[in-house]
Formats: structure tokens, sequence, C-alpha cells
């Protein structure tokens, strides 16, 4: 029986297939699906930056409304933290979770800002995550910001966080920078326990009658995983902390090929959202199966079997691949029209 257990932001998992943060990793009943399907961590959806700040402005206007009327304005405070808003709401979700199943629960905040909102990494941890994954989903429009601007915002948000709580801290980011190895190098640096690689981003869609700019989301396909695979590949040589495949991971053999080139872990929400959660069993399958076909007695034996140092082409992880897979297909489909041809 092959070993799965691996290491994770410091977490022993007994299984480097992992629910990543989607509508059913919020619901207490699918996670215990999960649990029993041999998942071996949980992320849960995010709690947003834009949430917890709109609540605190509106609590603070809350507060100074009634101030005048109320000598004691601290007096109002009982009842502002008994309000069923989202951020309790929240954490409330992260206490019940932790009590509902006995994978570890990784809480997400979703946020780019330095600000208020980062007192809550300190809560999710009294709450009882055992770590948090930081998603820096932003889209750079602003054009009189340069990218040092940007990466230096973020890097300093990382190290707030990192320094705030006592938890491992994931970061999870967009594949959307000039120099991706320098960043992923510098998060590190920054406290990063791991990084989650990547984001997946929701592009705005058109509406052709009203022309309104309207949000679409489209679960992902297997072709996705090219990406996270190369840079995976590339990074580990240079990275020490964890890493998290993500987006495209549909089958147990898309989590063997993360694996193979550097990953710890394999996450996956677009496969569990078409097939059901039970589909996390069907994928811990697939990998035994790949396992012991080709001979892996464990995971840790076959993480970064062929990353970029590892493997035999390492040119195949850069620009020589580009030009192969242009080259291979061009002559194939040439190949292919000219036989049409004969044919006729
Ligand atoms: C409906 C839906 C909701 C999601 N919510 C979150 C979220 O709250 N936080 C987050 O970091 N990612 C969220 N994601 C992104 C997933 O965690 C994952 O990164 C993405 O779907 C790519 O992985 P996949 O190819 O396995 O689907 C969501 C994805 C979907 C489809």
């Amino acid at each position: 029986m092959s070993d799965l257990h691996v290491d994770y932001l410091g977490l022993r998992l007994r299984s480097p297939l992992v629910a990543s943060a989607g509508p059913y990793t919020g619901d207490l009943d699918r996670m215990s699906e999960i649990e029993q399907a041999g998942a071996g961590a949980i992320v849960l959806p995010s709690l947003f930056e834009e949430q917890i700040e709109h609540e605190t402005s509106e609590i603070d206007r809350l507060f100074s409304l009634h101030q005048d009327s109320f000598g004691e304005a601290s007096s109002f405070l009982p009842e502002i933290d008994g309000y069923n808003t989202g951020t309790d709401a929240y954490l409330a979700l992260v206490e019940a979770a932790k009590y509902r199943v006995d994978i570890p629960i990784v809480a997400s905040l979703n946020g780019t800002n330095v600000g208020g909102w980062l007192r809550y990494a300190k809560l999710l941890e009294d709450a009882g995550a055992d770590a948090i994954e930081l998603n820096l989903y932003t889209v750079a429009a602003d054009a009189a910001i340069n990218g040092d601007a940007i990466e230096a915002g973020q890097l300093e948000l990382v190290a707030l966080v990192a320094e705030e709580v006592n938890l491992p801290i994931a970061v999870k980011i967009s594949p959307f920078y000039s120099s991706l190895a320098s960043f992923l190098f510098a998060l590190q640096d920054a406290g990063a326990a791991g990084v989650v690689m990547f984001n997946r981003f929701y592009g705005p869609d058109l509406d052709m009658e009203t022309l309104d700019v309207q949000p679409r989301i489209s679960l992902s396909s297997q072709a996705e995983l090219r990406l996270p695979l190369r840079w995976i590949g590339i990074a580990r040589e240079f990275l020490s902390m964890s890493i998290a495949g993500s987006t495209g991971v549909h089958t147990g053999q898309d989590a063997a090929k993360l694996i193979l080139v550097g990953a710890d872990v394999a996450m996956t929400t677009s496969a569990l959202l078409f097939h059901g959660t039970n589909h996390l069993a069907t994928m811990e399958a697939e990998l035994r199966d790949w396992m012991q076909e080709h001979g892996y007695r464990s995971v840790s034996e076959m993480r970064g079997a062929v990353s970029r140092d590892a493997a035999a082409d390492p040119a195949a992880y850069e620009r020589a691949n580009y030009i192969g897979n242009i080259t291979s297909y061009t002559s194939r489909f040439l190949g292919a029209q000219s036989i049409g041809l004969q044919r006729k």
C-alpha cells in the first residue's frame, strides 16, 4: 500500500489531495463528505478584505451615531458583537469545522491592502484554524502604480500577517508577475510558509443585448494544469517553503504530475463541483494506481522527481518548450493536411 502522507505548511497530512476554497468547503456536511473521501486538508472559502472593512465602517458609523445619546459608548460593544455579521459567521464556521472534521482546516483571507482587517488573522487563529491562506487576488489596473510598488505592498502584507499570528501562512498568488521566480523567493523571505500556485482569474464578459459588463464563472479544464506544472517545476529547486499546485487538477494523474514536478499538495475545486465530493476518493485511487504501476512506494519519493533541476531535459520548462510546441504542432498539422490532400 503506497504511503500518501505529506508535509504541508508544517502540518502532517494523510494525503496530498486538498479541497481548495470553494462553495463546498463552506458547508459543514460537505466538509464531512470531503474528509470521508480522503482529503488531506480543507481550505475554507475566503473572508474578503472588503467584507471586513465594510462591517468595520458600519460599526464605526453606528458607534458615532449613538455616542452622544449614551455617555458610555462602549456599552454598545456587546450588542455590536452580537450581530450575525459575515465576519462573526466566518469565525463560527472555523470553530464548527474544527469540531466537525479531524483533518486540518485552512482559513482564507482575501485582500491586498494593509489595513485594519489584518487583525482578523489573529481572530482566525483564536477560532482554531490550523493555517491561513492569504489570497492576493488583485487586478493591477492603476497605470500610476508600477510593478515594484505592487509587489512591495504585497510582501509587506505577507510579513504583517506572518508577524501577527503563530500559524503558518500560505500565499495564493496569480501567475502575473514580471519575474515570478524572484517574487516567489521574496515571498519566502517575507515569512510565507507556503505558496499556492495559482489563483484562477475570472474575466468579465459582455451581455450583447444590454452591453453590461458581467461576472461569469466557468470551471477549469485539465489543460489549465500546464501553467502550475511549469512554474512549480521551475520553483521547486530554489524554494524550501511548501508548494501547493492549484488550477486544472481533475484526476489522480493530474495530482501525480504536480507532485512529480515538486508540489507538496494538489488542490482541487472544479473537479468536485463537476463530479461531487466523492470524486476525491476516485482521485486517490487513481493516484495509488499510478504509483503502484510506476514503482513509487510513497508520495515523498515522487516529489520533485522531474522538477527542472532533476529533469532529463531542464530546457523543457523554458523557452525551448515553447519553440518545440509550435514547431511540432505545425509539422504535424501540415503533415495531416498533405495526407488529406493525397486522399482526395
Ligand atoms: C465557485 C467558486 C468559488 C471560489 N471561491 C474561492 C474563495 O472564496 N477563495 C479562494 O481563494 N478561491 C476561491 N475559488 C478558487 C478555487 O479555490 C481554485 O483556486 C480555482 O477554482 C482553481 O482550481 P480548480 O481548477 O481546481 O477549480 C473559488 C472557485 C469557484 C469555482
